[in-house]
């Protein structure tokens, strides 16, 4: 049963939010038993109706309790709604807000120590893709220092950096290869994160290490996720 989650970065707003997870939550009472996840922004987190298999996860954290750190949330917040999910290390928040791999460590560290299941993302940009197999692998390595990759709540993303948000998804050999790699040295769950949506989903889910996808703009129109809910259901 693959595990698929839903991206929506700065997408949504409370109201279309509670929408979303009902719709989704309604379809997976009767429906499916895959492993589903939800990020919202920051403002759309609530106490919502979920079924089991259905968790509500927030895309990003302080690693604090509480305290002045402008800008930022807590675990104090995030417990008002018995959030226990984070993503860490997506590829926006490396190269776009600029988190270092030791801010992400320290992170990571923060969340594992009180119990939050980590989805941890890892993924190249082009110029290091175009540098070959065993250059990609190496820049993936770096991005899992200080990592602890036996954590028993983690969960892994590959997400190549070319692939997300450009409608240019890896090859079936792209990821096969980075995803055997991967696994070899860490058995965890790894999902496969870039430019996912209805029509690729299958066959993605379909390679051998692939046990799931973390997807983003596919995902942020209920009904198109739930039928990437629905087709991968029996994979
Ligand atoms: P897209 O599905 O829009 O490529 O985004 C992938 C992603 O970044 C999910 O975290």
């Amino acid at each position: 049963m693959p595990i698929i989650a839903a991206n929506f970065k700065t997408n949504h707003t409370r109201a279309s939010t509670a929408k979303y997870i009902s719709l989704v939550n309604n379809y997976l009472k009767t429906n499916s038993t895959s492993e589903v996840y939800i990020f919202p922004t920051a403002t759309s987190l609530d106490e919502y109706e979920t079924v089991l298999n259905l968790s509500i996860g927030v895309q990003n954290a302080y690693p604090t309790k509480k305290g002045s750190f402008t800008g930022e949330i807590g675990t104090e917040q995030l417990d008002e709604f018995f959030i226990k999910t984070i993503l860490i290390g997506h590829s926006e928040r490396r190269h776009i807000l600029g988190e270092t791999q030791e801010a992400i460590a320290q992170k990571f560290q923060y969340f594992k120590e009180l119990g939050y299941k980590i989805i941890y993302c890892i993924g190249e940009p082009l110029e290091v893709k175009e540098q070959g197999l065993q250059s990609t692998l190496e820049y993936l390595w770096e991005q899992l220092v200080g990592i602890d990759t036996t954590y028993d709540k983690l969960i892994l993303a590959y997400e190549p950096v070319w692939a997300i948000g450009t409608g240019v998804t890896a090859t079936v050999e792209d990821i096969s290869n980075i995803h055997n790699a991967i696994k070899k040295e860490i058995n965890k769950p790894l999902l496969y994160g870039g430019s996912v949506n209805f029509g690729n989903i299958e066959k993605i889910c379909a390679i051998p290490n692939v046990d799931g996808a973390l997807i983003g703009t596919a995902s942020w129109v209920a009904e198109d996720f739930i039928k990437i809910i629905e087709t991968t259901k029996e994979l």
